[in-house]
């Protein structure tokens, strides 16, 4: 068995040690997006500090715990705090829960984030599906002597965002009367914000948003074969096209402000994915 299979296996048995829930789902929230962790009922709750060897996050407003939860009939972990690689965890350090989240037993893999809109028409308080994404900036996270245990070593990449799931998602939002943007999610590695010269660059490459997060841990997850879903809140117009200065402040107000809808829509498709 390989270092990182070896390693996430001790992490399962600190989590079967405290519950055996079984996910179907995993969930990962976002900045500002915490919050919906505390309108589920929860099975069990457990502190990253209590799993042996998991990463744990520094970004202010950022929790670290797992919440085993049904929402409607569908067995659910969601991951409330993600570490982020310019926290400066490797990329090992990074995927490592979605990694363990499928170990558990989660199948399909639901990825939020907070992102800064580039794409035509995008404005603040937007909420874009994830359709592909550009992960070249970054470090990819299977780099290393490949775990054959979780997945090959070259993995094809023509479907990361699952075309159903997709459709699930845009047919949920349609039956609560919303209306979604669709597009590509570019990840940098932060924590800067972007300039304007770097959002033009993503613009030209065909990015309709840009974060710190999310690509490696669908590239990870679709190593194990996952299916993979995403939505980004756009929570800010991206440098050189927003009027104001970039803060963290201002995409964790827009964050809330735009959560209940948002949370309203994650809770629907979840409960449609039983
Ligand atoms: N750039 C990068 N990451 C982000 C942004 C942004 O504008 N907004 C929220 N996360």
């Amino acid at each position: 068995m390989s270092k990182i299979s070896e390693r996430i296996d001790k992490c399962v048995k600190c989590v079967r040690e405290k519950t055996d829930f079984v996910p179907k789902v995993a969930l990962v929230l976002g900045s500002g997006l915490g919050d919906f962790a505390e309108q589920v009922e929860a099975e069990a709750v457990i502190e990253y500090s209590e799993i042996e060897g998991f990463p744990i996050s520094t970004v202010a407003g950022h929790k670290g715990r797992l919440v085993f939860a049904n929402i409607g009939q569908t067995p659910v972990v969601i991951m409330q705090g993600r570490v982020h690689y310019y926290e400066g965890y490797s990329m090992e350090d990074v995927v490592l829960p979605i990694r363990l989240m499928k170990k558990l037993g989660a199948e399909i893999l639901f990825l939020t984030n907070a992102a800064g809109g580039l794409g035509d028409g995008f404005k603040c308080g937007d909420l874009m599906v994830i359709n592909d994404h550009i992960s070249t900036f970054v470090p990819n996270p299977l780099i290393g002597p490949n775990s054959d245990d979780l997945g090959v070593r070259f993995p094809d990449m023509s479907e990361v965002y699952d075309k159903d799931l997709r459709e699930l998602i845009h047919n949920t939002a349609d039956k609560l009367g919303m209306s979604l943007k669709e597009g590509v999610y570019l990840q940098l590695t932060g924590p800067s914000y972007e300039t304007p010269a770097e959002i033009r660059m993503a613009k030209t490459l065909g990015a309709s948003a840009v974060g710190m997060s999310t690509a490696v841990e669908a590239v990870a997850a679709n190593h194990m074969g996952m299916h993979i879903c995403g939505i980004s809140f756009i929570s800010n117009l991206a440098s050189g096209i927003s009027e104001t200065k970039l803060s963290h402040e201002e995409v964790k107000e827009a964050a809330d402000a735009v959560a209940p809808k948002f949370q309203n829509l994650v809770k629907n498709v979840i409960e449609a994915m039983k």
